[in-house]
């Protein structure tokens, strides 16, 4: 995520630039800096922590200048620190940028900066963007910025500033948002629009490929082949706090809807060029290293732990190597076998839960090889783990987890088949055809979320019932399991999941007329056993919902409404059940009144046993 500020006017730039960045810190607070232009040269200064250690720095010695640029981070490359913070200088400290994105091709572009003598303070994917526009600058600062465009890779919202173009900021945009603000004899830049609002309610969106030239009085905008673009200007009439939320309802809404994104962004950088093979520049795992374990421990908890069983699922059947799944708070209290064949891998969106943290340590200790699945860096879980995995899903504000448990079960979906190909487990055609697959899933997780009428009425109707059950087999109980948890925690609706064939060996006395079944059935190799499951709900009168995926019907028949999401490979689907399932619950909670995005006695990150 990451938020950007810009400013040019006749005021202090310092100013608006803090005050925007408390708006933004949402999108990444693990540091934050300003750079601001005197007339003569840029000052910078930034610190790791939140804004306030950044106004700590500041005090007694303000950035004096009507022009400046600010930017609060969430780590992606490098990890939380002063020197990683942004914005980045160039050599001279005549250009600054602050970035929000990944470049992808930074390591080629690095390693040619330093041959050409440039040298690097930070371990960021953005400073080569700094060094890159030093080197291609030709004294046209338009022209330089698009040449810069043409050599990135990735996806980037970016402005930057110089000290040779005193008054003109550029922005630009791909995959991640930008607004500028329209003011009177003042400019403004922001990631998001909470950061204006209270200087402007006048707006321009800027869209993937354009580019603005702002001064204080204009602003000029292009299109990637620098033709003029004429834009409406968007007038805000949001309230600020609605704003933040991106114009939903609540976060959790805004977090089920950044999905597409996060999927994209954690699969970015991790399957080759040609989209035949996955590359883990993280891991550079071999065979004799993949073989040197006999046992894989996933330990984690709530949503995390649900992620964990679905790659338990991924990894014993791709990569063909025994794994167990165990909750934190249980695994190292029952003295598990642990030595130095085992590879443990912790799975925690935070990178701050004590339970997880504890049985990680503990295995490190018994002689265990560490990997950490998580979407903070520089958390405790990452700093102790010997090897890490980051899921790119941006800030999760919403207590109820739902992008992070997506980008989860991606990164395991991708590391069994990185896996799989090591130990050829797989066939290299399979493997392609599953990445095609993955590679369509952003698309298709958007296609689930564009018809959400069916869910309202769902949760209208059954929203005040007291029991809800969700039923599936394979990937789809694993599934059923984080729906029933979303139910639970923030519609206090009491929800259990069950493997449908398991119904009979208890639960199915507790099925009478009326009470709601979801029942998943996409898993296409046990799809007749799990319409027999049906078939037994149906006889006790359940009202059920069946989840099937398009071009299925056959479900119908049987069951009281169906949901459908898009048709692809069964290993693959539960990045799309999951949706309608969060969906569900978020629409419950709405029926019932609840407070969505904190949920009774709940936390977001659980630092105590
Ligand atoms: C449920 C939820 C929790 C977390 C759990 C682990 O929606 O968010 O169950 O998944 O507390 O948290 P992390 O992943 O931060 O370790």
């Amino acid at each position: 995520m990451c938020g950007i500020v810009g400013y040019v006017g006749d005021k202090e730039a310092a100013s608006f630039l803090l005050e925007g960045l408390a708006k933004l810190e949402y999108r990444g607070y693990d540091s934050a800096g300003i750079a601001v232009f005197d007339g003569a040269k840029i000052g910078v200064e930034k610190s790791v922590g939140r804004l306030a250690a950044l106004r700590d720095k500041l005090k007694g010695h303000e950035l004096k200048g009507t022009m400046g640029i600010g930017h609060t981070r969430w780590a992606t490359h490098g990890r939380p620190s002063d020197v990683n913070s942004h914005p980045h200088t160039d050599c001279s400290g005549d250009f600054v940028v602050v970035h929000n994105g990944i470049i992808e091709n930074y390591l080629t572009l690095k390693e040619e900066l330093i041959e050409n003598g440039h040298s690097f303070k930070s371990e960021t994917d953005t400073e080569v963007v700094a060094h890159l526009i030093e080197e291609v600058y030709n004294g046209d600062f338009v022209a330089s910025v698009r040449e810069v465009l043409r050599r990135v890779e990735g996806s980037y919202s970016l402005v930057f500033m110089s000290s040779k173009h005193p008054g003109t900021l550029i922005a630009t945009k791909q995959d991640n948002p930008l607004v500028i603000g329209v003011g009177e004899g003042e400019n403004f830049i922001a990631s998001d629009i909470p950061a204006i609002i209270q200087r402007t309610r006048r707006t321009y969106i800027l869209n993937d490929g354009e580019l603005a030239v702002i001064t204080k009085d204009s602003i000029k905008i292009s299109n990637r082949q620098g033709e003029p673009v004429t834009k409406k200007i968007f007038e805000v009439n949001w309230n600020a706090e609605a704003a933040e939320k991106g114009g939903y309802e609540h976060f959790m809404l805004k977090e089920i809807h950044e999905q597409p994104k996060a999927v994209r962004d954690t699969m970015s950088q991790r399957i080759a060029k040609d989209g035949k093979t996955i590359v883990m520049d993280e891991l550079k795992w071999d065979a004799d290293y993949l073989n040197s374990f006999n046992k894989i421990y996933i330990v984690a908890c709530g949503t995390a732990y649900h992620a964990g069983m679905v790659g338990k699922y991924y990894i014993e059947k791709l990569a063909r190597t025994v794994v167990e799944v165990d909750v934190a708070s249980e695994f190292r209290y029952r003295e598990p076998i642990v030595d130095e064949n085992t590879l443990f891998i912790a799975v925690s969106q935070s990178g701050e839960t004590s339970d997880t943290l504890a049985a990680m340590k503990e295995s490190k200790r018994l002689g265990a090889k560490t990997l950490a699945i998580t979407n903070v860096v520089g958390s405790s879980i990452a700093r102790e783990a010997d090897q890490v995995l980051y899921t790119w899903a941006g800030p999760e504000i919403a207590v109820a987890s739902t992008k992070a448990y997506t980008t989860q079960i991606v990164l395991f979906f991708m590391l069994a088949l990185y896996m799989a190909e090591i130990k050829k487990t797989v066939a290299p055609e399979r493997v392609a055809e599953l990445i095609g697959q993955l590679q369509k899933i952003p698309a298709q997780i958007s296609e689930t979320l564009s018809d959400v009428e069916p869910l309202k009425t769902f949760a209208k109707r059954y929203g005040f019932n007291d029991d809800v059950f969700y039923i599936g087999r394979g990937l789809d109980y694993h599934v059923a399991l984080e729906g029933s948890l979303k139910l639970k925690e923030i519609s206090y609706i009491h929800a259990e999941a069950y493997a449908a064939g398991e119904l009979k060996h208890g639960t199915l006395a507790l099925i009478v007329e009326g009470v709601p079944v979801i029942a998943l059935a996409t898993q296409k190799s046990v799809y007749e056993k799990t319409l027999s499951n049906i078939k037994e709900v149906k006889a006790r009168d359940a009202v059920v919902i069946g989840i099937a995926t398009e071009g299925d019907e056959e479900l119908e028949k049987y069951v009281d409404h169906v949901m459908k999401v898009p048709e692809t490979d069964e290993l693959v689907i539960p990045i799309l059940t999951v949706v309608p399932l969060q969906l569900l619950a978020y629409y419950a909670a709405i029926t019932r009144g609840c407070d969505v995005d904190k949920p009774r006695n709940l936390a977001k990150s659980v630092t105590v046993e």
